[in-house]
């Protein structure tokens, strides 16, 4: 029987869910669901729900099986993959029985439709090297800014946000 996969937004109460999905990401080279989080890490989700916030839950038979997520931060906070004040930085993973299904596309894909709804810029974000996700990233219309010690910054240019998005 194929999983129903349904979105739905993020809100506040969802702060530990994305917590344990930035577990993910940071985790990525092992896999580890228990991955520390460091104070840069957690500035990504602390208080979910600031204006500027924006975030999608995919659901997989009612249960959250993954999310993609943004936040504007300033330059002086020192993010991964900060590009510009008004450029929200992006976070996705999905847990691990739940990937493969296509779930990370549809997240990307809804969460950067609704970034060009907003008027966003564009979206940027910081992968490390050899993370499968950059594939996901190059095809969903990212490039790299700038790539040092280890991992890349890339951005979703706004005519890219935009471009064949159900929404
Ligand atoms: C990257 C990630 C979000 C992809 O999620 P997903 O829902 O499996 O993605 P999709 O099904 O849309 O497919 C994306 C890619 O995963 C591949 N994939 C297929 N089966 C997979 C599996 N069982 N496990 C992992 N990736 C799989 C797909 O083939 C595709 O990549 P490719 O065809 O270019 O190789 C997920 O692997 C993840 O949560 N990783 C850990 C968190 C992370 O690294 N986040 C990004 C930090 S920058």
């Amino acid at each position: 029987l194929t999983p129903s996969i349904a979105l739905r937004p993020a809100c506040p109460d969802d702060e530990p869910f994305l917590t344990a999905m930035l577990r993910l990401a940071a985790g990525w080279r092992t896999g580890s669901a228990a991955a520390r989080l460091s104070a840069a890490d957690v500035a990504y989700v602390r208080g979910f729900g600031r204006p500027g916030d924006a975030g999608l839950i995919a659901l997989c038979d009612g249960a959250p099986a993954g999310a993609a997520w943004y936040r504007l931060f300033t330059r002086d906070e020192g993010t991964y993959g900060h590009v510009a004040d008004d450029v929200p930085e992006l976070a996705i993973a999905v847990r691990p029985e739940a990937r493969g299904r296509g779930i990370a596309t549809l997240l990307l894909d809804r969460l950067l439709a609704a970034a060009a709804r907003e008027g966003r810029p564009g979206v940027s974000l910081s992968v490390e090297d050899g993370n499968p996700a950059r594939r996901l990233y190059d095809r969903a219309g990212f490039v790299v800014v700038t790539s040092a010690g280890g991992a890349s910054t890339m951005a979703c240019p706004a005519a890219r946000l935009a471009r064949d998005r159900a929404g």
